[in-house]
């Protein structure tokens, strides 16, 4: 039976607003729903640990790395014996919204990060070499980003934060507005990040109230901007059976979405075209969490170098780390810290606002308590090593 078209497109709000940025359980009647295989890496990497290779057991963690659009850029190689190079998949980019590949390598960074933790865990110290072969320009190339040698150590202790792994999340959802973060739970969240790095918070009301505006509108800017939108649309997978297909990029997985897709309703035309009903509701329903922000979250570097930014990787997985321990939720606003001509004022003013004159910022985030959201998919790890 087929569903009426206006019902459909009135449950599209809840349902793309899940999916993009989920709305706190009980606030809405949206429904996540089971996705196969597509979250079974969240559950494989505990099993992993019996797996004899320290790399394997190793990597099934580093998998679950934040990074961006979720399109899992890590390839590995397992090399010579406790020997592991790691390389990025280049068809895994984003070359209009991130065309120094700069995002990219912050989430080869949490990766990484990621990987040297769940080693620790199990006993192996990881000596890292970044960009053995070379630091590439410009953009990333085949050349390797690390070389990693696990060594075993006796009475070797793990990282604290290796806890919250499991229940670390990007967290889209709208958080409490009448629940601050306090002062000493930001000073413990900003501590989780690697003793140098440059951490910001605020929950000062004029400051975030700026920032909200100014996220939201480098999100219209980048929605109103041809390339840059067609490549986020590009990676949406509309509907449980694409997400089980393709268990990365953007998930459109909310079960009231189903009847959208089957309807051809939800489309990636439709999201491609400012003038459909879904594109309007899409950009119209981001405003909502962007709204419900009571503070935010800034990683700056001295610099953009790719150490830097792998750095911040480190820095970035650090932080969620710690937020999943103190029941935060932290959200990527990256449209303003991106690198084409129709966001560079935005990127600039973004800079003005929170007075960094010196560095740049690297990430800047939503924070706040918010009702708990799923795992998001993962593509298994053995699909993740290059034979
Ligand atoms: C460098 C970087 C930039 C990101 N930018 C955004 C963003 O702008 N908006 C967003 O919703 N998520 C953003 N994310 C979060 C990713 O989408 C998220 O990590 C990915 O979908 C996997 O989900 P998970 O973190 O829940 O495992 C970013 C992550 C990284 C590492």
């Amino acid at each position: 039976m087929s569903i009426p078209r206006r019902s459909l497109l009135a449950t599209a709000s809840a349902g793309i607003a899940l999916a993009l940025s989920p709305l706190p359980g009980g606030r809405t009647s949206v429904r996540a729903q089971p996705l196969g295989d597509a979250r079974r890496a969240w559950t494989a990497a505990t099993e992993a640990r019996r797996n004899p290779d320290p790399r394997l057991r190793a990597l099934a963690f580093a998998i679950l790395a934040p990074n961006p659009h979720n399109l899992q850029p890590w390839l590995v190689e397992l090399t010579a014996t406790n020997e592991m190079t790691v390389f990025c998949d280049l068809a895994r980019r984003l070359p209009a919204t991130d065309p120094f590949d700069r995002q990219i390598t912050i989430g080869l960074g949490a990766f990484l990060e990621l990987l040297r933790m769940a080693a620790a865990e199990n006993g192996f110290a990881v000596r890292t070499e970044t960009f053995p072969d070379g630091t590439p320009g410009r953009r990333l190339d085949a050349r390797p980003i690390a070389l990693l040698h696990f060594d075993p150590v006796a009475g070797m202790v793990g990282d604290p934060l290796f806890r919250h792994v499991l229940a670390r999340r990007t967290n889209r959802a709208l958080y409490d507005m009448s629940r601050l973060p306090e002062p000493n739970t930001l000073a413990t969240l900003t501590s989780a990040a690697v003793p140098g790095a440059h951490v910001g918070t605020t929950t000062a009301p004029e400051l975030t109230a700026a920032l909200r505006d100014h996220v939201w509108r480098a999100f219209r800017t980048e929605a109103l901007t041809h390339e840059p939108h067609m490549e986020s649309v590009n990676v949406m997978r509309m509907g449980r059976a694409a997400v089980i297909a393709n268990p990365d990029g953007i998930s459109l997985d909310a079960a009231e979405l189903e009847p959208l897709v089957a309807q051809g309703i939800l489309t990636h035309a439709a999201m491609a075209s400012r003038d459909s009903p879904v594109f309007r509701q899409f950009l119209a329903l981001y405003e909502a969490p962007v709204l419900a922000t009571p503070a935010f979250l800034w990683l700056v570097t001295p610099d953009n170098s790719r150490a830097e930014q792998l750095r911040a990787g480190a820095d970035w997985l650090r932080l969620n780390l710690q937020a999943a321990g103190l029941g935060l939720g932290l959200h990527p606003q990256s449209a303003t810290l991106q690198e084409y001509p129709e966001m560079d004022g935005l990127l600039r003013d973004v800079h003005d606002l929170l007075d960094i004159h010196r560095g740049r910022i690297q990430m800047l985030a939503r924070l706040g308590y918010a009702s708990p959201v799923p795992p998001s998919p993962r593509w298994a790890a053995d699909t993740r090593i290059k034979h």
